[in-house]
């Protein structure tokens, strides 16, 4: 993410999250329109480390139960299925910057939340995540919850991030250190 979009994510994230939507807050920044925005934005934030963190690259392996014919291709009955989301997930022509963080790939031009149809880490189809609602309502409330409550700080010695992931089923970050700061009560 370059600094522009840093400083944009830090600022609006900052704002919702010391003001909250029902904490009475009358400054004007803090106004409904601006903290629906934040809502819309921290959605946003949600779904582009999603998209970027690419949990589980090839999903579930499936098998074909009978002949199939898929876009041209014959596929034979009992044929393992491999589902390469890793793909999709930064697929050309379905992503404004499909290889960097930007959670304006889930913002239109009005800044209004938009969900191409390419997002798909829970996979699609009736074998769908049955988690999935679950997951995300965890996601949102465990995110905003522990944001509002600590400063995520990286620490001065430990150099440069490494983002490169930790293959298995499920793609994990490597170990990293982080200092936590309890944030003063607004
Ligand atoms: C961010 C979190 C999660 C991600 C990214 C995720 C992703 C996936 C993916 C890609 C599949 C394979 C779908 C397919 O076969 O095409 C799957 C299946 C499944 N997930 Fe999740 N999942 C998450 C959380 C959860 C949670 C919290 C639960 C349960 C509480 C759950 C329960 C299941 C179940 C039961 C299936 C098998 C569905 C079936 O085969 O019919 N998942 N998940």
């Amino acid at each position: 993410m370059c600094r522009c979009h840093t400083g944009k994510f830090y600022l609006l994230l900052n704002l919702f999250l010391r003001c909250p939507p029902g904490s009475g807050c009358t400054h004007t920044f803090c106004s409904k329109p601006k903290l629906e925005k934040c809502l819309v934005f921290i959605q946003a934030v949600i779904h582009e480390i999603q998209r970027v963190a690419n949990t589980v690259p090839l999903s579930v392996f499936h098998c074909t139960t009978k002949d199939t014919e898929l876009m041209g291709y014959s596929i034979p009955k009992g044929t393992m299925i491999i589902e390469n989301l890793t793909s999709v997930l930064s697929e050309e022509g379905q992503w404004k910057f499909r290889h960097e963080f930007n959670p304006e790939n889930f913002l239109d031009d009005k800044g209004e939340f938009v969900k191409p149809e390419a997002f798909m880490p829970f996979s699609a189809g009736p074998r769908v995540c049955l988690g999935e609602g679950l997951a995300r309502m965890e996601l949102f409330l465990m995110m905003v919850t522990l944001l509002r409550k600590f400063k995520f700080i990286w620490p001065e010695d430990a150099g440069e991030p490494d983002f490169t992931p930790v293959y298995g089923v499920t793609l994990t970050p490597k170990p990293y250190r982080m200092k936590n700061q309890l944030r003063t009560p607004q």
